[in-house]
């Protein structure tokens, strides 16, 4: 599961950056150089590692406005008592 820890990881980056006033951006277009021994050797990363969430961090010009989003689709489960 070491891929979604670090989505979880990123999401909690970006939320602290959006609390600190900064915007963020995962650039996944970036993951396939970042993967190369290239990408690797400019980060510092041993050749196994593998990177999974690049992201961008910096000052915004302004805040987009919030878009329209669907209803979230939960399902909750109750223990049951019998
Ligand atoms: C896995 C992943 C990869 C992404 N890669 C890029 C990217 O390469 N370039 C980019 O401009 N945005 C990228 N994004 C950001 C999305 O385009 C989008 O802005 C973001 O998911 C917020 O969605 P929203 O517009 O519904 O709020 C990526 C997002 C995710 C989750």
């Amino acid at each position: 599961m070491s891929e979604v820890d670090c989505a979880l990881a990123a999401e909690n980056l970006m939320l602290a950056a959006r609390a600190a006033g900064l915007g963020s951006c995962w650039i996944g277009f970036a993951q396939g150089w970042l993967g190369t021994t290239d990408g690797k050797a400019m980060l510092g990363l041993s050749v196994s590692s593998q990177p999974v969430a690049p992201i961008i961090i910096g000052q915004v010009r302004s805040w987009p406005p919030p878009v329209t989003r669907n209803d979230p689709d939960i399902r909750w489960l109750e223990a049951s008592t019998a």
